[in-house]
C-alpha cells in the first residue's frame, strides 16, 4: 500500500464556494496546476446553501484559507463580505476570486481578464480600436463590456432581448470609463447594421448552451463575414450553432474554454503571485481542453 502525501498540516487550502458546484472543472485545472509546479496547495469545491454564505465566507478566513473562488449565484451577494474590492470588479458588479490575507478578505473578477487573455491568445491580434458587438446583457456581458472598454475598444454595441438591461451596461461603460458604447434591441434596425460593420462578435447569452443545442443568441440568421472574429463564452458543445455558422463564413472562430481557463489562471496568480510562463500555459491549455472534453 502506498502511503498518500498530498495533503499536510502545511498544505494551502483554496476552493470554491457555490451551488451547484458538483460539475465544476476548476479543481481539475488548479490542482493539476498545483502539482505542476510543485506548490503545495489544494482546491476543492464547497456547496453552499442559500442562507449559509456570510457562515461560509467567515468559516474560510477561520480556517486559514489562502483564497477562494465564487461562482453562481453568490458572485454579487458575496461582495458585502469583501473588505476591499477592486476597481474592475466593483464595475462589473461581481466578484469571483477573493485573497485572504492577514484576515483581510481582497475581491477580485478574474473573468474579464479570461476574455482578454484567451481572445488574443486564440485570435493573434488584441481588442485596442476594434468595432465589437455583444449580444447579451448579463453578468457576463457586464464583465466583459468592462473589459473592452478598459483595453481600448473603440466601439462597443450592446444587443439584447431585453433592452433595458443592454441600455444599462453601456450607460456603465460610458459613464464610468469611455464614452464608446451603444445598445440596442433585437427589433431596431442599427442592431442588423452594427453586427455587418463589427470586427468582433461574442456570445454571451447561454442561447445555444447545452441541452438548448439549437439555440441561437439572436432571432434571425446573422450575416457573418471572413473578417470577423466569433466568439462565444459557452464551451459546451465546443462549437454552438453559432460558432458553427461562422465558422461556415470563413470567420475565426473561439469558444469560451479559454475564458474558463485564463479566469482560473489569473486567480491562481492572484492566490500564489507566481506568475506562469506561456509555454507552460499552452501545456496545460491543451491538456485541460481534452480533460473538459471528456468529463
Ligand atoms: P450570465 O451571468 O451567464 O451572463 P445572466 O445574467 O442570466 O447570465 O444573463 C443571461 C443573458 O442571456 C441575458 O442577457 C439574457 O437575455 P434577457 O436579458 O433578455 O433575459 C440572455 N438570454 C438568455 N437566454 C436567451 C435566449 N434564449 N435568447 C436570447 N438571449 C437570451
Amino acid at each position: 500500500m502506498n502511503i498518500d502525501s498530498r495533503v499536510s498540516g502545511k498544505t494551502k487550502l483554496v476552493g470554491l464556494i457555490g451551488n451547484p458546484v458538483e460539475h465544476t472543472v476548476s479543481p481539475l485545472l488548479h490542482n493539476t496546476i498545483s502539482s505542476k509546479l510543485g506548490i503545495d496547495m489544494i482546491y476543492v469545491p464547497m456547496k453552499v446553501e442559500k442562507d449559509g454564505l456570510m457562515d461560509a465566507v467567515s468559516g474560510l478566513k477561520a480556517l486559514n484559507f489562502t483564497g477562494f473562488n465564487v461562482t453562481v449565484p453568490y458572485k454579487n451577494e458575496v461582495m458585502k463580505f469583501i473588505d476591499d474590492i477592486s476597481k474592475d470588479a466593483l464595475l462589473m458588479g461581481a466578484v469571483n476570486t477573493v485573497k485572504i490575507m492577514n484576515g483581510r478578505l481582497y475581491g477580485y473578477n478574474t473573468d474579464g481578464e479570461g476574455f482578454s487573455r484567451s481572445f488574443k491568445e486564440e485570435s493573434g491580434t488584441t481588442l485596442k480600436d476594434k468595432k465589437v458587438v455583444m449580444l447579451g446583457a448579463g453578468g457576463a456581458a457586464r464583465a466583459i463590456a468592462v473589459k473592452l472598454a478598459l483595453e481600448g475598444a473603440k466601439k462597443i454595441t450592446v444587443i439584447n432581448r431585453t433592452v433595458s438591461k443592454a441600455e444599462e451596461i453601456c450607460q456603465l461603460v460610458n459613464n464610468n470609463l469611455h464614452p464608446v458604447a451603444e445598445h440596442y434591441g433585437w427589433d431596431d434596425v442599427e442592431a442588423d447594421v452594427s453586427l455587418e460593420e463589427s470586427d468582433v462578435i461574442i456570445n454571451t447569452t447561454s442561447s445555444g448552451m447545452f441541452p438548448d443545442v439549437n439555440g441561437y443568441p439572436y432571432p434571425k440568421p446573422i450575416n457573418f463575414s471572413a473578417r470577423q472574429i466569433v466568439y462565444d463564452v459557452i464551451y459546451n458543445p465546443s462549437k454552438t450553432r453559432f460558432l458553427e455558422e461562422a465558422e461556415r463564413c470563413g470567420c475565426t472562430v473561439i469558444n469560451g474554454l479559454g475564458m474558463l481557463f485564463y479566469q482560473g489562471i489569473y486567480a491562481y496568480e492572484i492566490w500564489t503571485e507566481v506568475k506562469l510562463g506561456e509555454e507552460l500555459l499552452k501545456d496545460i491549455f491543451s491538456q485541460f481542453r481534452c480533460i473538459t472534453e471528456s468529463t
